[in-house]
């Protein structure tokens, strides 16, 4: 195959990839998701689950999909054309291009919401709004901010503007540089959480809600819940890891990348669990809250401890940067499918990419006012959204990913940038072959009666 070059550019190193993709992993999803669903599904038994897919799915993948990306260096969609062409595959495989571009738009509608909400939460609690506030108050005050659609969409429109803003700076001068600054900012914040989760003095309480796995409380939903968690912590699936992947020097090793990225989001994850869960039982909260759960049980817990006003703004700080640069990473597909097939300029692509999330982001806005009552399939724009990007199409582009690389690409081409055909290649060349795919679908035939 021959060597191609990006038209977008290249990252400084192969640090920046990985501080990169690290920034578009580390996001919402361990800081706000990964505490509320393992709440909901019982704690220690879906965190096994949860690591099990990470190993058993997460890692092969996406050591798959930074190795498509630096192969076809282009968007999504042309990455795969690319490719499909050279392997002289059916042309219908470019449809896995489109499905990510497609995903990472819809995921960013609601993310960007969610990142309104911890702005909104940054300022809230810096002000002191929380201070010496009971449970009553604070459940109120959530409540409040999601009966607001013009509180929620103005935080969405600022939200979107600054992810924008970055992108339109490009691979280097933007991406890059934003997470050169906020990724250290985020492990930082994230370490004085812990640190301030171990002077609640039930901090074991914490650790054994994460690590005591009771089976008993495991459900058929929480395996697919996990597994699709799994692709969204990693942010697998939908094409931001193979665009991240088709700006990474020739040189980079994909596979130690990969092990990097994965590690540090399963990390942070856990870190953020084991900030949260201590301070939510310190103040006898309930880890089972949902999505509320660091929007209400933490402001309580704020409120009412010493420091709190300083932690608390530190702790919304820390997400706000996390989720943007995970947003980032989100829109890049379409920008640069927009910039490679429609002729566009950077900025001109980000206008109308942006402009489009933005207007499908007033639906999640409103899931929680106007429109809360309206439902499909019994959940909520928002719930609906979520469950379709999360649950479905980013573990259904994952095993197509997995699939492609494992079967359609020449062995040749995929040990040529894995680096030989030794012990590690033979294994994940197995494990995508086999294991992920596998694993996925028997997953999805499970889910099938729970839906
Ligand atoms: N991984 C991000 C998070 O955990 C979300 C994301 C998903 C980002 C898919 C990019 C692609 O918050």
């Amino acid at each position: 195959m021959a060597k191609r070059q990006s038209l977008h550019g290249e990252w400084s190193s192969r640090w920046a990839f990985i501080l990169a993709a690290t920034g578009s992993a580390v996001g919402l999803g361990n800081i706000w998701k990964f505490p509320y669903i393992t709440g909901e599904n019982g704690g220690g038994a879906f965190v096994l689950v949860y690591l099990l897919c990470i190993a058993l799915v997460g890692i092969p993948i996406m050591i798959a999909e930074i190795m498509l990306g630096r192969l076809g260096r282009r968007s999504p969609i042309n990455t795969m054309r690319h490719l499909v062409r050279e392997a002289r595959a059916n042309p219908r495989w470019q449809y896995l291009g489109w499905l990510g571009v497609v995903a990472g738009f819809l995921i960013l509608s609601y993310y960007s919401v969610i990142a309104g909400w911890a702005m909104a939460y940054f300022f809230r609690v810096a002000s002191g709004m929380f201070d010496g506030a009971d449970a009553d108050q604070v459940t109120a005050a959530f409540d409040g901010l999601l009966a607001s659609p013009e509180v929620l969409l103005a935080w969405h429109t600022i939200f979107m503007l600054m992810t924008m803003l970055v992108v339109a700076r490009g691979v280097r001068a933007g991406l890059e540089a934003a997470v050169r600054l906020l990724m250290p900012l985020l492990f930082v914040l994230l370490a004085v959480m812990v640190g301030y989760a171990m002077s609640t003095g039930v901090f074991m309480d914490g650790v054994r809600f994460l690590f005591e796995p009771d089976f008993s409380r495991l459900s058929g939903t929480s395996v697919l819940v996990a597994m699709g968690h799994a692709f969204f912590t990693l942010s697998l699936g939908m094409g931001a890891i193979m665009i991240y992947g088709s700006y990474l020097p020739q040189n980079a090793s994909i596979a130690q990348a990969g092990f990097w990225i994965a590690g540090a989001d399963t990390l942070v994850a856990l870190m953020a669990g084991l900030a949260i869960f201590p301070i939510v039982f310190a103040n006898g909260l309930e880890p089972g809250a949902g999505p509320g759960l660091i929007f209400v049980t933490l402001p309580i817990a704020f409120g009412n401890m010493p420091a709190g006003t300083l932690f608390g703004a530190l702790f919304f700080l820390l997400l706000v940067f996390a989720a943007w640069s995970s947003a980032i990473s989100l829109i890049e597909p379409a920008v640069t499918h927009l910039v490679e097939d429609h002729g566009q300029s950077r900025i001109q692509a980000c206008v109308k990419a942006g402009l489009a999330t933005w207007l499908l982001g007033i639906g999640t806005v409103l899931s929680f006012n106007w429109w809360a009552d309206i439902k499909v399939f019994g959940k909520t724009f928002f719930d609906a959204l979520d469950f379709l990007t999360a649950n479905i199409m980013l573990p259904l582009g994952g095993l197509f990913i997995a699939i492609f690389a494992g079967w359609v690409l020449s062995r040749r081409d995929s040990e040529r940038e894995l680096g030989g055909d030794h012990l590690g290649y033979r294994l994940w060349h197995f494990t995508v072959r086999y294991v992920s795919p596998l694993a996925v679908f028997v997953v999805f035939l499970r889910s099938i009666e729970v839906i």
